[in-house]
């Protein structure tokens, strides 16, 4: 079975179907090996591997096997089972640890992947992150996605698509969680001022045409706590609701409000994101921030955003500018 970096096993995918289905009975091992095709020897090892993933099947000796309680997993059985057919994750690729998941889309839409393929991991031993940064992303805990969309549009709508899927991530973790949930600019969220959620759109390009945009998504949902360099900057959705969250819930959530979100910036243009964007998100108007860019920082106040996607600033001597790369931090004013 494999646990490094090929995706999934479609048969794996099935087993794990067969024992959800049939969890209140005990399945003979015989009946499970002919449906999904494989020996009876190669599904005993295959409930050994579950076992190590903390999926608990009980074991009755000359009867059969038994699902006792299977932990969130996002394999495309149980995505699909909740999802139905689905214009975003028509096709899911699911890996129990790969690299990067944008990676893979990337490797992928190179070689045809359609417009909405989900790439999903459990577990990224190279996530990254935006800036060059790299994201962390501790296994089965949170949600580590890459979608791949061919849109029918130039170039110049990537920034527009960014701010289209931190968008629909709000609404996502904001309607499963009922958390209030802030966007930074361009797409990180935020809840009590701390990140949940960071977003790295990818691209292939020409001129006048885009191939494949890959929008990698992160969310820290059921982390009990943050790395020590992340703890002050950094949260999950289980520390911040004190419950636990079904990421299985999040995801089907997330890809429904992504293709919403989508077909509105297609049919509608870009206004009608940047327009729904601005009533989201408390950085569009009047938040003192740090301008972080490659060549420095400077403090200025946000002023909306262009109808491309760009936020327009006001430096404290008064000049203007429309930034299309870097971030924002928040400045916290001292109120006397
Ligand atoms: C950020 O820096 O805020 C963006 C983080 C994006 C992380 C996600 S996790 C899934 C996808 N695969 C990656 O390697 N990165 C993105």
């Amino acid at each position: 079975m494999p646990m490094t970096t090929e995706s999934t096993d479609r048969r794996v995918d099935k087993l794990i179907h067969l024992l959800v289905k049939n969890a209140t009975v005990v399945v003979p091992g015989p009946k499970i090996a002919s449906e999904i095709g494989v020996t009876r020897f190669k599904v005993f090892g295959w409930m050994e591997n579950l076992r190590s993933l903390g999926v608990e099947i009980r074991g009755v000796r000359g009867e059969g096997y038994q699902l006792v309680t299977i932990p969130d997993i996002l394999v495309p059985s149980l995505v699909r089972a909740e999802l139905g057919d689905h214009p975003i994750g028509h096709s899911i690729i699911h890996f129990f640890r790969t690299d990067s998941t944008n990676a893979v889309a990337l490797k992928l839409a190179a070689d045809g992947a359609e417009h909405g393929t989900v790439v999903v991991a459990e577990e990224q031993t190279a996530g990254r992150g935006r800036l060059g940064r790299t994201w962390f992303s501790e296994k089965s805990t949170g949600i580590y996605i890459s979608i791949i969309l061919r849109p029918p549009l130039a170039p110049a709508a990537a920034p527009v698509l960014t701010l289209m899927a931190g968008l629909a991530a709000q609404k996502a973790v904001s309607s499963v969680t009922g958390l209030a949930v802030d966007i930074r600019w361009p797409n990180d969220l935020l809840v009590h001022g701390k990140k949940v959620c960071g977003i790295l759109t990818e691209m292939s390009a020409e001129v006048d045409r885009l191939h494949a945009v890959v929008l990698g998504i992160g969310i820290n949902v059921n982390h009990s706590l943050m790395p020590v360099d992340l703890e002050n900057i950094g949260t999950s959705l289980r520390m911040e609701a004190h419950r636990g969250i079904s990421r299985i819930q999040v995801l089907v959530t997330l890809l429904r409000e992504i293709e919403r979100h989508y077909q509105l910036l297609l049919k509608s243009g870009n206004k009608a994101i940047t327009e729904r964007w601005e009533a989201a998100s408390t950085f569009a108007h009047g938040k003192r921030v740090r301008v972080v860019t490659a060549v420095g920082e400077v403090l200025a106040t946000t002023t909306g955003l262009d109808p491309s996607g760009a936020l327009k600033i006001q430096y404290d001597d008064g000049s203007q500018e429309f930034l299309m790369a870097g971030e924002v931090v928040e400045v916290k004013q001292n109120i006397p």
